[in-house]
């Protein structure tokens, strides 16, 4: 027979000595015995809580072969526990999935083979969830904790995935439950530099989980009230979770390109502008005929920009796809000028010049904005990335 696959459940725990026992005992003796695919092991993370969570640990491994015990003297935070936790569940435990899992009840065990089964199915990260049916929050809860949890949720959902359609698919962004599979994504993800250890950590393994490309299933959770023991959810933890969501979206690769692809574009106008009038005073005693002069001087002037464009775009935002000298740089450059002449100069004077013309000449200026926000912009960027410095 095969050997079969290795579920490493991981609880983190601090102050659970009302619940961990018990907890340990459900696993092992009524939900574990149920699961015929997988051999389940359970680590448990504790930071040698006061109340002596771990003793009850020791004591219990004398009866559970497949039961660990991680202890560090420094109170780590559920996001440090995790990643100490998943660490040794990969190094030690031969762990092909690792689940992130409470030790106070409030996730139900009985979630866990289905957690399994859809990594199974072909899954890489199943996650519990209180939005979607089936799913729901403890009946007890304040107005507070609902609100937070609920508008924390759908902030995280949009700076992390809006408009990508993980914005949609992802109802519980903040969930604690979750099925990860190791093989190409827990072993490549990068759990050196968090910005948060304490809970934004979670938003963290999502959007990480997320850029590795993992295939997503969303199951209900019932969330249930606490019965022993307190949370450790602290005021300052909303805080966190906003901090860690911002950080995330800021210093994502694309939004810092996209930063660079628009100060450019902002320096592009200047150079236009500048260039404008400085060739309109060269060329003032070789043309005499104004509107004739303002053409070939603006000409001369946005080519300069288009050029300057290219150049610093190629050295700075795209610096990871950067042309270098060639006959593909000069076919790229000469795709780059046509569709900068499209996209910023053609098609939004012929936003200017129907807008004013329907509306009236008033409207001058919103025209120019609705032509380079809404045609320029985004026409430029798709190209960049699409067709200029494609990806390979
Ligand atoms: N080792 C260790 N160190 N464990 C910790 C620490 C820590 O610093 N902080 C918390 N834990 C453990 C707790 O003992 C518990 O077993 C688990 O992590 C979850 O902590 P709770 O304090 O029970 O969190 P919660 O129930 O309020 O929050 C739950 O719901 C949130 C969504 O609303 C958790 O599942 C969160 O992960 C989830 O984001
Ligand atoms: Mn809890």
């Amino acid at each position: 027979m095969n050997k079969l696959p290795i579920a490493v459940v991981v609880i983190p725990t601090y102050n659970e000595a009302g619940s961990i026992g018990k907890m340990l005992d459900h696993l092992f003796t009524e939900t574990f015995p149920g699961i015929k695919d997988w051999s389940c092991k359970v680590l448990v993370v504790d930071d040698t809580s006061p109340d002596g969570t771990y003793k009850v640990v020791q004591a219990k491994q004398k009866k559970y072969a497949n039961l660990y015990l991680s202890l560090s003297a420094k109170k780590s935070g559920i996001g440090g526990a995790y990643v100490r936790g998943f660490r040794y569940a990969m190094k030690e435990l031969g762990a092909d999935v690792v689940i992130e899992f409470d030790g106070d009840f409030q996730h139900p065990p009985k979630t866990i083979p289905l957690l399994l089964n859809e990594i199974a199915d072909g899954y890489d990260y199943v996650l519990g969830s209180r939005k979607i049916k089936g799913g729901s929050n403890p009946k007890g809860w304040g107005f507070k904790r609902l609100f937070f949890s609920e508008v924390g949720g759908l902030v995280a959902r949009f700076v992390l995935f809006f408009p990508t359609k993980n914005f949609f698919r992802i109802t519980d962004p903040t969930t604690g439950l979750k099925a990860s599979r190791v093989k190409e994504f827990v072993d490549t993800m990068d759990m050196d530099h968090l910005y948060s250890r304490s809970f934004g950590y979670k938003l963290e393994f999502l959007y990480k989980m997320v850029q590795l490309g993992a295939k997503i299933k969303e199951v209900p959770l019932r969330f249930y009230a606490r019965t022993a023991g307190e949370s450790k959810i602290e005021p300052q933890t909303a805080k966190d979770i906003f901090r860690t969501v911002f950080l995330l979206r800021w210093f994502d690769p694309t939004t810092q390109k996209f930063l660079k692809f628009g100060i450019i574009g902002l320096f592009g106008f200047v150079i236009n502008k500048v260039g404008l009038d400085t060739f309109a005073k060269l060329l003032s005693n070789l043309i005499s005929v104004v509107g004739i002069r303002n053409t070939v001087a603006n000409a001369l002037a946005a080519e300069v920009s288009i050029i300057s464009n290219f150049i610093l775009n190629n050295l700075w935002t795209f610096k990871n796809e950067k042309l270098v000298w060639g006959t593909k740089l000069v076919r790229k450059f000469t795709t780059f000028n046509l569709s900068s002449v499209v996209s910023g100069i053609i098609l939004p004077s012929l936003v200017i010049g129907l807008g004013t013309q329907i509306f009236g000449d008033q409207y001058r200026f919103l025209f120019l904005i609705i032509g380079v926000f809404f045609i320029t912009v985004p026409l430029n960027w798709f190209i960049y990335n699409l067709v200029i410095w494609k990806k390979r």
